[in-house]
């Protein structure tokens, strides 16, 4: 059987790898504690339980839903941006409902890349963004983040022949893996360089709200507010712990909302209304259970970071998002992907490798904080041996 040759970059996997590997020691006796995937262990609310199943007994939730029957839930985004971020968004023309938000980062580069055209996207980044552009037939020009610039990209080291042939750029603050946090100034600068560039400027705004300390966590609309050139992607997989559930949804410039629904048109009916029903309830009621769920991952947090510097292992302690960013120990500064093989295997602690997130993520290992202090106290017990070796 032949394949196209677009699914050829999408054959090197480092996560499917780990995957495979987290098998083996499973396999082996190991007990896995898995802080490799960023999928919050936390419930949904009952608010949103209840909604959903009274949508499950009502039979006119069954059917498919077209554009206009998501019109509650697009008020619903509408007006959260409106209250959090004192942006007028038209819930008709500036808002999309999206399957996740993987799934519209990742449908995106189809409405605006042609063949060949370049995507600048960050180095380390999310893997679906790059996912995304291949499919397209799109090139990625690798934005590299280092510590010393705060993990921000210097737009200036584009090459101009590159930036001569992009018609994008993502990206995505509070930051998966790094945990940097983007101030309004560097998106400011963002929206100045995209306009004066001609590029569509996208924004995967998933870690919004999981922020520990009193530090402004803009928008890019704050920074595009006339939405020139910015779409803004928001999920409910981690503020609202809706992960399985699939949905969020794209706010931003009217004509790039109107192409990303063109693509999806052509591949899917929307999330199931009962699940909209959910979301609704999650964006509307009270945001308590927010704050409650970053008190709990700022235990997590403490705890972790405590113990790993006990341990030696002087991670920085990250400000936002549910990671901790972490420098390799010297003998594997520059393998991340056998440093998290060997440590799976040995200890049965598995973590995402900073490779796995793009050239620039070598010499780091990203640790999600998914489970209880005790367990991730537990997990640093583990590590400890390997640290000394
Ligand atoms: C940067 C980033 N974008 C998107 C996602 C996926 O979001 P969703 O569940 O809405 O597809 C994640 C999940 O970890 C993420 O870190």
């Amino acid at each position: 059987m032949q394949f196209a040759k677009r699914l050829q970059p999408l054959q090197t996997n480092v996560f499917a790898d780990m995957d495979r590997a987290k098998a083996k020691a499973r396999t082996a006796g190991q007990n896995i504690i898995d802080l490799s995937l960023g999928s919050s262990d936390l419930p949904a609310s009952d608010r949103v339980i209840d909604a959903i199943a009274q949508s499950l007994s009502d039979p006119k939730t069954h059917g498919y839903l077209l554009f206009h029957g998501t019109q509650a839930f697009r008020q619903a985004a509408a007006c959260w941006y409106t209250q959090k971020y004192g942006i007028q968004v038209d819930p008709e023309t500036e808002v999309l409902t999206l399957i996740g938000s993987q799934e519209g980062t990742a449908h995106l580069p189809l409405a605006v890349l042609n063949p060949g055209d370049f995507a600048l996207l960050l180095d380390p980044g999310y893997p679906s963004h790059a996912g995304g552009v291949y499919l397209a037939g799109g090139q990625i020009y690798p934005m590299p983040l280092r510590a010393e610039n705060g993990f921000l990209p210097v737009f200036e080291e584009i090459p101009l022949p590159v930036l001569a042939q992009s018609r994008m750029m993502v990206l995505s603050y509070p930051h998966n893996p790094t945990t940097a946090i983007a101030p309004l100034s560097f998106f400011q600068t963002a929206v100045d360089f995209c306009q004066r560039h001609n590029l569509v400027l996208v924004h995967d705004f998933p870690y919004a709200d999981l922020v520990f300390e009193d530090v402004a966590v803009p928008s890019i609309l704050q920074a595009d507010p006339e939405k020139s050139v910015s779409i803004e992607f928001f999920t409910l997989s981690k503020s609202y712990n809706m992960g399985g559930f699939r949905i969020g949804y794209a706010i931003g410039n009217a004509n790039l909302i109107r192409a990303l629904r063109q693509v999806k048109a052509a591949v899917d009916f929307n999330q199931y209304q009962g699940i909209l029903n959910g979301a609704i309830a999650a964006l509307s009621g009270s945001q308590e259970g927010v704050k409650a769920a970053v008190e709990i991952f700022r235990q997590r947090r403490d705890a972790f970071v405590k113990a790993l510097h006990r341990i030696g292992w002087e991670v920085p302690t990250p400000s936002a998002t549910m990671y901790v960013w972490a420098k390799l120990p010297e003998p594997w500064a520059q393998d991340s992907i056998n440093f998290c093989t060997y440590l799976v295997e040995t200890t049965g602690v598995a973590a995402s490798p900073g490779a796995g997130f793009g050239k620039s993520g070598e010499g780091y290992v990203r640790f999600a904080l998914v489970h209880d202090p005790e367990v991730l106290e537990m997990a640093v017990e583990k590590i400890s041996p390997v640290m000394s070796k």
